[in-house]
């Protein structure tokens, strides 16, 4: 779920037909809904003011910035009523749209970008969030998050890596959702989409960091690792239907090709069948009405 800073009403991402940009009100009554519904957890994103971005992202950090203060306003709402999951990642929130701080070069600094996801970390957990999840495929960052809640006394707060996250063309409406900044592409920090036995290799390395949840993202051009990872796993595997694979099937119904809910059920049941114990979908509501 998106929630946006300044927004006075839900504003609809128009590549991700039925999804928006939430203000904080419309979040809380869609996530008290979706709890109602069945769903067993929400991932949720902030999208802060443009002029609030910087090279570091520090609104994802501040106390008032849009996802700090949503998460309160969920957890004040809900409680332990569902599972609160914050992306913990810096893209929704740097100027320059990349999923870290940048060095001299303009590259991806992946020490000193581990160093803010341990503070975005800290900050989700003390708003309220159950569960950090690290999106940027930094080497080292999940231990670097665990050990900073460990310190922080937040031995509770658990880890949904990220762990096999891939370098799709899938994630193109996601850009939209987020307002993102970016130019360019991820794929010196992302996964080779060619290279399936790296990410076996990172499922490993998150699960020997601590990680308590292991993903993999995106899901249906994927399911051979989601099935890989679950065989090796001895942690839940979680499976991301990304932006890209739920807009292409909402695109097809809507030109009559395809009928919307068997076959987004159908793509829900594959990736289970792959192996994943735990699906990220867009379409998390309508598919507890609809498998209820
Ligand atoms: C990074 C992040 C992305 C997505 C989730 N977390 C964007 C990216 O890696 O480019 C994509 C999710 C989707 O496409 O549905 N914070």
């Amino acid at each position: 779920m998106f929630v946006a800073d300044g927004l006075t009403e839900p504003q609809p991402i128009l590549s991700m037909p039925g999804v928006v940009q939430h203000t904080r009100d419309s979040l809380r009554k869609a996530a008290a809904e979706a709890v109602d519904l069945g769903v067993g957890g929400l991932m949720l994103y902030g999208v802060p003011r443009t002029e609030d971005k910087d090279a570091s992202g520090s609104v994802g950090i501040a106390e008032d910035g849009i996802l700090n203060v949503a998460l309160r306003d969920l957890f004040a709402d809900l409680g332990d009523a569902t599972v609160l999951m914050a992306d913990t990642c810096l893209d929704e929130f740097t100027d320059h749209g990349h999923c870290g701080v940048l060095d001299d070069q303009g590259r991806v600094d992946n020490d000193a970008t581990n160093a803010r996801y341990v503070e975005l970390a800290v900050a989700q957990a003390n708003s309220g969030a159950h569960v950090v999840a690290p999106s940027g495929m930094m080497d080292g960052q999940v231990g670097a998050i665990r050990d900073g809640l460990d310190d922080a006394g937040r031995t509770d707060v658990a880890i949904l890596a990220y762990a096999a996250k891939f370098a799709s063309a899938f994630y193109g409406p996601f850009r939209e959702a987020v307002s993102s900044s970016l130019v360019g592409d991820r794929r010196t920090y992302q996964q080779d989409p060619r290279n399936a036995r790296e990410a076996i290799h990172e499922i490993e390395l998150d699960i020997d960091e601590g990680a308590d949840i292991v993903m993999v993202k995106p899901a249906m051009s994927y399911l051979d690792v989601v099935r890989a990872a679950a065989d090796i796993s001895p942690v839940p595997v979680a499976a991301y239907q990304i932006s890209g694979e739920y807009s292409m099937i909402c695109a097809a119904a809507a030109n009559g090709w395809i009928d919307l809910q068997a076959s987004a059920v159908e793509s829900l049941i594959g990736i289970r069948r792959a192996g994943a114990d735990i699906v990220l979908t867009y379409w998390a509501a309508d598919a507890a009405s609809w498998l209820a």
